[in-house]
Parts: structure tokens; sequence; C-alpha cells
């Protein structure tokens, strides 16, 4: 039932912040990472502005300037505030945005104990799956927050989420496709984005996909190689990347008395070898592809083949460009902001990851992240 899943949602993003102190809801580290506060605020904004204020007659909303503080990206809605300022808002405090996420579920709740139109429906079905991505957001932003802090702070002893190693079973094979025409796209009927429709045909050249990530044992090698310092392997955009931000590692990794250490939300832990490799910029995985004589696999070869191996452990960078299938369609007004305006320079990845939220992926689901991007749980698949 919808209600149940709306209730559900909303308390496990709360949860999510239950092990912080009130200090952690503030900074913003980067102008990509927005703080707790403020995906607590966004999420319930998004229920305020997509919902109630448009099919709720005498809603009063619960704060005037909510709307220029909360809105993320959306020009239609109207005038918001800078991305890069929002770990500088000290108000409203926590306390109101926790007392503005009940107003608006007091609300939620009231109108969904009614019939509603299959309208509203839809919005709240996409507000729940909107709060569930900004659910990974909020502990992939923080865990960049708190790497920051040279304490190594924990989050939850539980949230390691890196760490666990590849079984026996899960040991490397390949899978065998051959050329031919395959169908695109989503074709069940309950909730998918936008970006999932347009199912289409493509041709796939024959191919052989790995049914495993690579591991931290399998990139260490890499590094050890010379990974990071042989031009040959990178793209010329992920050189000059490399080059400018000095980058010699993955995302969170430190090389301390001769052993690779990384920041987990667990804190500073050895790095486990038999564990899939994590937060990896698509310069990274592509460079490491090439280092093996590989490549990245297209996300249409990631679609066909998903069918046939394990995932949602990392998000898997692909080699395809985030563009629209044939026939997207910009919905009307300001949902049709939500993934077309953003189908340029990013690449698509693929499967879900250990951060991802329980009833959030599917073989279609197109994530997509700039190729520098490496604060995400996201992994690299081998094809040959
Ligand atoms: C699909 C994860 C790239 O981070 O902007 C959140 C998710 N969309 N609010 C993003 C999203 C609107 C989106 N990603
Ligand atoms: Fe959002």
């Amino acid at each position: 039932m919808l209600l149940n899943q709306y209730n559900k949602t909303r308390k496990y993003t709360e949860s999510l912040c239950s092990p912080l102190n009130i200090e952690d809801y503030i900074p913003q580290a980067v102008d990509f990472t927005s703080p707790p506060k403020w995906h607590l605020a966004h999420t319930t904004w998004f229920f305020e502005e997509m919902i109630l204020t448009k099919f709720v007659a005498d809603y009063a909303v619960f704060d005037r300037h909510f709307g220029f503080l909360f809105n993320s990206y959306y020009q239609t809605v109207g005038e918001k505030a800078l991305r890069a300022q929002r770990g500088i808002m000290t108000r409203p405090t926590v306390e109101q945005v926790y007392q503005y996420r009940h107003y608006v579920d007091g609300h939620i709740q009231r109108l969904l104990s009614d019939d509603i139109s299959e309208e509203i429906q839809a919005l709240i079905i996409l507000g729940i799956n909107h709060e569930q991505q900004h659910q990974e957001l909020l502990l992939t932003d923080l865990k960049y927050t708190l790497s920051l802090n040279p304490t190594h702070p924990v989050y939850h002893p539980d949230f390691d989420l890196v760490s666990q190693p590849l079984v026996r079973t899960e040991e490397k094979q390949w899978l065998s496709f051959s050329e031919g025409v395959y169908e695109i796209g989503y074709k069940d009927s309950g909730f998918c984005f936008d970006n999932e429709l347009g199912r289409h045909k493509v041709y796939l050249q024959n191919f052989q996909i790995a049914t495993s990530l690579v591991t931290n044992a399998e990139y260490i090698e890499f590094i050890e190689s010379g990974g990071y310092s042989t031009f040959q392997y990178w793209l010329d955009d992920g050189w000059a990347w490399l080059c400018n931000n000095q980058i010699n590692s993955p995302l969170y990794w430190q090389y301390l008395d001769g052993q690779w250490y990384y920041y987990t939300l667990a804190g500073l832990k050895l790095v486990e070898p038999d564990a899939i490799i994590s937060h990896v910029s698509y310069y990274e995985a592509n460079a490491f592809a090439t280092w093996k004589k590989m490549r990245l696999a297209t996300e249409f070869e990631w679609e066909i083949a998903a069918t046939q191996f394990n995932w949602g452990q990392r998000w898997e960078w692909t080699s395809s460009a985030y563009l629209p299938y044939p026939g997207f369609a910009i919905s009307e007004g300001a949902v049709g902001e939500y993934n077309g305006k953003f189908m340029v320079n990013q690449m698509v990845l693929r499967g879900a990851s250990v951060a991802t939220s329980e009833n959030h992926s599917r073989a279609s689901y197109r994530n997509f992240f700039q190729p520098q991007c490496q604060w995400q749980f996201s992994g690299i698949r081998l094809v040959k």
C-alpha cells in the first residue's frame, strides 16, 4: 500500500540520521555533496511543492522561505539558493527541518487516506523514489565529509559497506553473448524513471562479460604496475584530471607504512584484498580495463547480460554516454526537469550499490554521473 510505502521511506531517511550528532547535519565539504539537513529538507520540499501546493486546495506551506532554500534545480518552480552554499545555512535549524518533515508527512498521510487520482498517486510514487535516491546520496555525501576529518570518525560500526569479501562461488567467469538484435528499456508495469522508457532494439556484436566485479587485489596490481603514472592507459581528459588533482588511488585510499588503508563509514580500515573495488571514477575504470586489454560494457550489453549474473553491490560504470532513448519525452511541468536536462557530459552507471535503498533497483535503471566522480559506491566489470 502506498501509505505504508510512504511512511517506511520517510522513516528510513530519518533512521539513517539517527547516528548523527547535531554538528554532522550542517557542513557541505564540496559543491557536489550536500549536508544531511539539506537532504532531509529537500526530499520534503519535493512532496510539498510537487503535490501539496498543487492538489490540496487550502494547503499552507510550512515556511515561505523553504521553496527558495530547498529547491535543488527546478527552474520551473522559481528562484533557488546557490548549490555551493548549502553548508552555510545554519538556519532553519535541524529541529525545524524535522518539524517540516512531520508537517508535510501529516498532510501527505491525510491525502493518502482519501481516494486520490492516478496523477497524484504517480507523483507520490515519484517522491518516494526521489527520496530513496537521496538516501543513497545522504550516505555518500556524509562519507565524503567525515573522510576529511583526520580522526576518521565512525558513523556506524555496521556501515563499512566496502569490505565484504567476494565468496568463492563468485570468482570470475565469462559469459558469452552472440551478435544480434536485443531489446532495451523498461518493459514491466511498475514504477520506472522516464529515462528508462522508450523500449527499443539495439544491435550487439559478440561479447564476453565477467560474472564478477574487479576486486581490490586486482586493482592494487594495476596501481603497482604503474597504472597511475602511465598515460597510455588513460583517456586524455582522465590524464588531465589525474595530473591536476594528483590522483593516485581510488577515493578514500591512503598508503601508510607500506599498506593500503581506506576510510569507511565504520572508520579507517586495512583494504580487504578480496572485496570489490569501490570509489573509482569512470576515468579509472576505463584505464583499468585498458591496462587489462579489455573494456567496459556498454549500457546495452550490461542490461542484456544482467539477467545472468549477480549485481547490486556497486554501481557499474558503462562506456555509454547518458543520452535519451528513442522517443524520450520531457513531461509537462517541473517534473520534466527531473532527468532529461542532464543528458550531456555524463556517463551511465548500471546496477545498484550497497548503499542503494531496498526496492530501488532494476536491470533497466540508469544512474548517471560525470566521469571524474569517485564518491559513489562505483566499481568495474570487464568485457572482452
Ligand atoms: C540519478 C543520482 C544522478 O544525484 O541528481 C536526486 C538523483 N535526482 N534528485 C542526482 C536525483 C533528483 C540524481 N542521480
Ligand atoms: Fe533531488
